[in-house]
């Protein structure tokens, strides 16, 4: 953990009282003036930290914005998910460095932050809207020993830690729309792009994108847009702490991740199942090559949906574009 990491962790411990210079300057092996400077450093980026010349520092309020050590000081040091924390202004796709970083045989679990993306992309090749500040746009790398056929468990585990960490820290009712769609009151929050690379039948790394729409305005969104999307902003009294939910966000991720790897996908999927607005309902999914049309009953152990067609068969279908029939 690299200073600011240590210091932001220290006033965040103490909550409500102050840390002696003394005490902060001992626990980092820094003089005094140095730790003074990193906390104007940080105060320069929008930390609020009361320094008083008998009691200390305190931290009264961080900005919204995503600093990576922040993060880190946030993050139990035993989680695997975000033991590497990359935060970058702008960038075209967080995959797209993420998958660098992956060839590079940078070790899973590294998570890269944009505040904006100029090329976001979503599933079925459509185009991801991010604009600066105001949404989580990262992703994570993944090196899971798993089978080419498992890798759907890890958008099932990535939508089922999504959604409690929405709910956890917004308290808005939300939902899973299969395979990757978080949704609150039927509209989606929050989407879930996965990008493998396989060697034979092994998956060699994955990329788990995740795009979460938290503090976006009506105009953020095209005319076509606002009917099936909003943000969590939209949804509640207020705009959403980002920080603070990316922190939760990669917690949950990390605890869901850990169930796969365990060979646990059964809790994972039982979870799916109970949040889960697609299930018991009459839906078309279309594929590339393909169109289902049936009800879907329920997910199976590799994570595809089971839909019973209206022929009465049980066809197992791994992704695609889902739409509700009323
Ligand atoms: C979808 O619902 O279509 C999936 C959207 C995934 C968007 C995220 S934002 C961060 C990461 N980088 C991208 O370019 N896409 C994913």
């Amino acid at each position: 953990m690299n200073i600011d990491s240590q210091i932001l962790k220290a006033l965040r411990n103490a909550g409500e009282a102050s840390v002696s210079g003394v005490e902060l300057s001992q626990k980092l092996g820094l003089t005094r003036a140095a730790i003074w400077a990193r906390v104007s450093d940080l105060r320069s980026l929008g930390y609020e930290i009361e320094a008083q010349p008998h009691s200390g520092y305190r931290l009264v309020s961080a900005p919204d914005l995503l600093h990576a050590d922040d993060l880190l000081s946030q993050l139990p040091r035993s989680q695997k998910i975000g033991r590497d924390i990359r935060v970058f202004q702008e960038t075209t796709s967080t995959s797209d460095i993420v998958e660098k970083l992956a060839r590079d045989g940078v070790d899973e679990g590294v998570v890269v932050f944009a505040e904006a993306q100029t090329k976001g992309r979503g599933r079925l090749g459509r185009k991801w809207v991010s604009p600066a500040g105001k949404g989580l746009w990262f992703s994570i790398l993944l090196r899971p020993r798993i089978r080419l056929q498992e890798a759907t468990q890890l958008t099932i585990a990535s939508c089922v830690a999504l959604r409690r960490a929405i709910q956890a820290e917004t308290e808005l009712p939300a939902t899973i729309k299969w395979p990757n769609d978080i949704l609150v009151r039927g509209k989606k929050v929050a989407g879930i792009l996965t990008e493998l690379r396989a060697e034979l039948d092994r998956v060699a790394y994955a990329m788990v994108g995740i795009g979460v729409d938290v503090n976006l305005n009506a105009n953020d969104f095209s005319t076509e847009l606002k009917k099936t999307a909003t943000s969590l902003k939209l949804e509640s009294a207020g705009p959403v702490p980002r920080a603070q939910l990316a922190v939760r966000v990669l917690s949950e991720l990390d605890a869901d991740y850990a169930r796969v790897r365990d060979g646990e996908f059964e809790r994972v999927a039982d979870e799916w199942e109970k949040h889960c607005a697609t299930i018991g309902l009459e839906v078309t999914i279309r594929m590339a090559d393909r169109q289902v049309r049936g009800r879907a009953e329920s997910l199976a152990e590799d994570g595809s949906l089971l839909v019973r067609t209206e022929h009465g068969h049980l066809e197992s279908v791994i992704g695609g574009d889902v739409t509700v029939e009323k």
